[in-house]
């Protein structure tokens, strides 16, 4: 750098900079390549992706977000592309795709207002104004419906499944969901609370996609401990503990002197006494079921199984709580704290063998605020898309239950926006409008991509749309399946309002990041990471030319 006449060195050695149009275009570009790779898997008839990682491990998947995290993606800009995918997971479960190819396209649009000299910060302004209006359209035009209408939730359900994998057991997997989300929703003043962490999914090879099932309780992927143990106890009194049932050990190193086989023996009963005694305790406030988070002593196990009691350990501190919603037991601590109120409360506890693994199912609980789903399909990668379709279905299902609203999907309401966006830019002028029209197009592309997945010709359908949605026929859509525009709302194609402008926020949102840069200063790598002082300025010029 030249100051005042002086050469003087402010970056340090490797460092790689870029500035003005060219950071910009090169944002864009990096932006727009994750964009166009996720493209071909939006709608029902969207393409699945299969990544390969490091070690060789194969992910066959159609959900944007776990595309683009096994991407591994290195470019910075690309990386917020990730993350609008990760924010959309994280907020609403369902819409990734969509939200990152409204990113892309918001900066496709962006770029060609650049190329006519709109300045960045214009355009910025501009989408900024009409991403609220879009959320304002969205708010208005969305239906209200009732959170705890299985009918409506599992149309929700199924649309969300419908792009996925599972699509032929839309039905039979939405129903689980409705029922798993409902089962764990609590009234909330006007309103309903439910959180999907309480809703376990365990997943397990084998089987087929129908043998997925809903368990009124919680799912251990763990074995009865003895086999002198029932397998199978019913009416289940459950005590929870979080403490060992083992005699502790001093926690600093200490010696003991044993001089004769009496004191020994002596030494022995001593122990046996103290873990007799915490049995006797358990079996005294009439327990017949025992999940202890740590470990289980054998001779208390051996008791144990004398007195017909069920007992599982080293469970998962996230599953001692599941098991606490769903049986109503409390965790103790201490075994004298027991109690038999604290007990939990099952109609079964069974030890099943699935595939090749053994599981304790307990289940059957009254009310149970926690349940779990076990997953079952062909192979693993099955089991895997499987799990993630029904990550997608729960979520769109409780974001009903918790925000009642829905719109029609297939690109209908997202057409309609588009229109009162156009509309509303009328009001507008100069750059403003320019911009505004651009994020009512960028929108429009949703429809477009679905048709063109759907092997239709996009700009014809949407035309058709645009002049329907004209007429008054506001949930004119793309229908895939059929290959035609259609009243989407006679199909039963809704979803969550909140799914919709979570898209539009953070599509907004990183789109107005990435459009207001214009310096990148990207420091070598550093040198462990990259094997060497060499390789780290390599490392950054290989990045800038990729770009
Ligand atoms: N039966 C259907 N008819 C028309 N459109 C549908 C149908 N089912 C789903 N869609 C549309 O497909 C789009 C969703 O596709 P997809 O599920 O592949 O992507 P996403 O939800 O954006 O992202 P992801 O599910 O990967 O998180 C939505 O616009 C939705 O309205
Ligand atoms: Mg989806």
């Amino acid at each position: 750098m030249n100051i005042g006449g002086q050469n003087a060195i402010i970056l340090k050695e490797g460092t790689s900079r870029s500035q003005g149009r060219e950071a910009q275009h090169a944002n864009i570009e990096a932006a727009l390549i994750i964009a166009e790779s996720i493209k071909s898997s939006l709608g029902p008839k969207g393409m699945d992706k299969m990544l390969v990682d490091g070690f060789g491990d194969v992910t066959i998947s159609n959900d944007g977000a776990t595309i683009l995290d096994e991407m591994e993606v290195q470019h910075p800009a690309a990386k917020m592309m990730v993350e609008v995918a990760k924010t959309q997971d994280d907020e609403v479960g369902d819409g990734t795709t969509t939200a990152v190819v409204l990113a892309g396209e918001l900066l496709s649009k962006a770029q060609s207002l650049m190329d006519k000299d709109v300045h960045p910060t214009q355009i910025v302004d501009g989408y900024s104004s009409a991403s609220e209006k879009a959320l304002e359209f969205l708010q208005k035009m969305a239906i209200k419906v009732n959170a705890t209408d299985t009918t409506m939730l599992k149309k929700i359900a199924s649309v969300s499944i419908a792009s996925k994998l599972l699509a032929e057991r839309k039905d039979y997997i939405g129903d689980i969901a409705v029922k798993a989300v409902l089962q764990v929703a609590e009234k909330d003043g006007p309103t309903f609370r439910a959180d999907i962490d309480d809703i376990k999914v365990e997943k397990k090879p084998g089987g087929s996609l129908t043998d997925t099932i809903l368990i009124q309780g919680v799912l251990l992927d763990k074995e009865v401990v003895h086999p002198g143990m029932p397998k199978r106890v019913e009416d289940c009194k459950i005590t929870l503990l979080n403490c060992a049932l083992e005699v502790e050990k001093p926690e600093f190193d200490s010696k003991l002197n044993i001089d004769s086989p009496d004191q020994m023996k002596r030494f022995l009963d001593e122990e046996e006494k103290i873990l007799r005694n915490m049995v006797d305790k358990i079996s005294s406030i009439g327990a017949n079921v025992v999940v202890c988070e740590k470990g289980i002593d054998d001779v208390a196990q051996h008791f144990m199984a004398k007195k017909n009691i069920l007992a599982v350990r080293r469970v998962k501190q996230s599953d001692m709580e599941k098991l606490s919603k769903a049986t109503g037991a409390k965790i103790a601590t201490n075994i004298d704290d027991l109690r038999s109120a604290d007990l939990g409360h099952a109609k079964l506890t069974e030890e099943r063998k699935v595939a090749d693994d053994k599981m304790t199912f307990i289940e059957g609980c009254k009310d149970p605020k926690a349940v779990s789903i076990l997953v079952r399909g062909g192979t693993e990668r099955v089991v895997d898309e499987a799990e993630r379709a029904i990550h997608d279905a729960l979520c769109v299902v409780r974001d009903v239950v918790v925000d009642p609203r829905v719109v029609v999907g297939g690109g209908a309401a997202e057409t309609e926006v588009a229109r009162l966006l156009r509309s509303y830019s009328q009001k507008l002028s100069g750059k403003e409008q320019l911009a505004v029209q651009a994020f009512s197009d960028a929108i429009e592309s949703i429809p477009m991509i679905l048709a063109e997945n759907a092997g239709m010709d996009p700009i014809n359908s949407l035309m058709e749309l645009r002049s329907r949605h004209q007429a008054k026929q506001r949930w004119a859509g793309i229908d895939p399946l059929k290959g035609k525009v259609a009243d989407l709302s006679k199909l039963d194609v809704y979803e969550p309002l909140s799914v919709k402008m979570q898209a539009i926020k953070s599509a907004g949102e990183a789109a107005g990041m990435i459009l207001k840069i214009d310096d990148v200063i990207a420091a070598s790598k550093s040198k462990e990471g990259a094997g060497g002082p060499g390789k780290g300025h390599e490392g950054a010029k290989e990045e800038g030319e990729g770009e």
